[in-house]
């Protein structure tokens, strides 16, 4: 896609890309070991694309959100941390061409700065984790419920 974009934006000496990294890109997380790889790879790839293009007016920028309440997250009812798309994207456009790496969301931004600066990166990895598991089994178990569940109800038909 930047490939396609690019030589577009050079003829024009102009362009914006916005590359949507996650905080799961900013340590590795395990149980979500693929996808936080391939957001550190869209984090490095943006960052270091953004340095070969900035002289000739071109942004790459390199998002990096927390939880927002998508249909990927399944998060129903947004909080000040897990805001809607409509808030995040617009705190996040009030960011570009100020950072060229970015949480785009005060809060996220806290949270970035607390989990990369103030906690030890052993003890971040830990507890995501932890958190990680905790889902899967939680997630396994109602799978489980379900499938008895419905074994049971064909049982009586
Ligand atoms: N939500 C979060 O908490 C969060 C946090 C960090 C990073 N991110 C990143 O933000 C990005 C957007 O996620 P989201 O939360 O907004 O998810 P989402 O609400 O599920 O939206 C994903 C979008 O991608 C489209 N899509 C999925 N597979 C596709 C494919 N193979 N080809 C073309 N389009 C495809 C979907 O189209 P349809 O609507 O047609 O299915 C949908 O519009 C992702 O890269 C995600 O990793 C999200």
């Amino acid at each position: 896609m930047s490939r396609l974009v690019l030589p577009k934006m050079v003829e024009r000496s102009k362009g914006v890309i916005l590359n949507i990294s996650s905080a799961s890109g900013m340590y590795p997380v395990p149980l979500l070991t693929v996808y936080s790889a391939t957001k550190a790879f869209v984090d490095f790839f943006s960052r270091g694309l953004h340095e070969e293009y900035r002289r000739q007016g071109i942004i790459i920028q390199s998002v990096l959100p927390f939880f927002v309440a998508t249909k990927m997250t399944r998060i129903r009812k947004p909080t000040l941390d897990k805001p809607t798309p409509e808030r995040y994207v617009a705190a996040e456009l009030n960011t570009v061409g100020l950072q060229s790496q970015t949480n785009g969301y005060f809060p996220h931004a806290v949270m970035g700065w607390v989990t990369t600066r103030l906690v030890p990166s052993s003890i971040v990895i830990f507890l995501g984790a932890r958190m990680n598991r905790l889902q899967r089994t939680g997630y396994l178990t109602r799978r489980k419920l379900r499938e008895q569940k419905n074994g049971a109800n064909l049982k009586t038909e």
